[in-house]
């Protein structure tokens, strides 16, 4: 079977690999076999590949943060799930063709888009826990973020507006200004650029604006610790700029900002096997309606990673970048909400 693989760190598109290796056994005790469907390509794939990522594995080695499979085998001692059934496996090296996986590190999932699945472990649950975890936000407050374009930025544009929350949302290029307000329902899309700042507060006016949320660093982190008020809670949970955060001690000492940072793979291994079926019910019921939707590019199969993997690099992508492992020749697809 194929699998995508690294052998030493460097430019992600140079890196990476399609190879061949044995086919995987048959499925023992509560162990499943599934085929993966379809991946996407996360930032946090690239600076795994680039040795950037939090985690640095013994190479050579497999990768893939998330995707989504369907059951083709379950060993002896499997009860709740049955060949056929769509999961989503939450442990990582999901760039394969097939795996095995313990039916307790598997979910099962509803019927839904094959695209939207694979992308339901990491980004909406990044933005369901910023979204509860920090700030007891109520109905009409704000909060601000930048890469709202993102996987994360959209997913959190939705599910705060189904919570009567408004979101003011920072991207880098005016022409998301009329996607992100008309198809997802953001209160308010600026372009970076000089004075943000004081288009942030005339947007804001008098509503509480307590939560900021950052995908960049830099100095993209500074102006959301500007931006709040007294008080708020900047959550920094990516390092897009590839600079450390940079805030203001005034903004620390006299202005009472804290600073914190948010990493789903320590919220997940912290949460109990209720907490996660409860979160992923409560996402995969929001996909299937279509709530929650990512756009998607384009598809490539897995013999192509290499292109893939440059694709997803790229600067202004319409969309994610999605893989199908298990068909040769995946099929150009753009997808948006409908
Ligand atoms: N901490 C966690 O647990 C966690 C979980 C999930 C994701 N993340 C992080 O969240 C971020 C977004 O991930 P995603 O999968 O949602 O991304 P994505 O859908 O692949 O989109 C990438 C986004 O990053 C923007 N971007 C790229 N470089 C940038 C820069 N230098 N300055 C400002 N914006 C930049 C892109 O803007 P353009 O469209 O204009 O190119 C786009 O909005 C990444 O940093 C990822 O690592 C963290």
């Amino acid at each position: 079977m194929k699998i995508a693989q690294f052998a030493e760190f460097g430019p992600p598109h140079e890196v990476v690999s399609c190879v061949e290796i044995d086919e995987l056994p048959d499925p023992v005790a509560d162990e499943v076999l599934l085929e993966i469907e379809a991946f996407p390509i996360n930032p946090a794939d690239l600076l795994t590949l680039s040795g950037d990522y939090a985690v640095r594995p013994k190479l050579p080695a497999s990768l893939g943060a998330e995707g989504v499979g369907r059951v083709v085998q379950v060993g002896p001692d499997v009860r709740q799930i049955s060949i056929g059934d769509r999961v989503l496996p939450l442990g990582r090296d999901n760039w394969v063709q097939r795996k095995i996986e313990k039916e307790s590190n598997v979910i099962s999932l509803p019927n839904m888009d094959a695209h939207q699945a694979a992308m339901l472990k990491v980004n909406p649950a990044t933005a369901w826990f910023m979204l509860h975890d920090y700030v007891a936000l109520q109905q009409g407050d704000m909060l601000l973020q930048n890469a709202a374009n993102s996987g994360v930025g959209m997913n959190l544009i939705k599910m705060a507006e189904s919570r009567g929350i408004k979101t003011i949302n920072i991207v880098r290029r005016p022409e998301l200004v009329p996607l992100l307000q008309d198809k997802y329902g953001a209160f308010a899309v600026l372009v970076s650029g000089p004075d943000i700042a004081g288009q942030v507060a005339e947007v804001a006016g008098d509503s509480s604006l307590q939560l900021g949320v950052d995908a960049v660093g830099g100095e993209a982190t500074r102006l959301l610790a500007k931006c709040l008020q007294p008080g708020g809670t900047v959550v920094n949970y990516g390092l897009l700029s590839g600079q450390p955060c940079v805030i203001d001690p005034h903004d620390l000492i006299f202005r009472g900002i804290t600073l914190t940072g948010f990493w789903l793979a320590k919220t997940l291994g912290a949460s109990g096997r209720d907490q996660l079926e409860k979160v992923y019910a409560e996402l995969s019921k929001l996909v299937a309606q279509n709530v929650l939707h990512v756009p998607v590019e384009t598809t490539y199969p897995i013999d192509q990673i290499k292109a893939a993997v440059a694709h997803a690099g790229r600067y202004g992508r319409s969309g994610k970048i999605i893989v199908l492992p298990n068909q040769p020749h995946a099929a150009m697809n753009r997808s948006v909400p409908h």
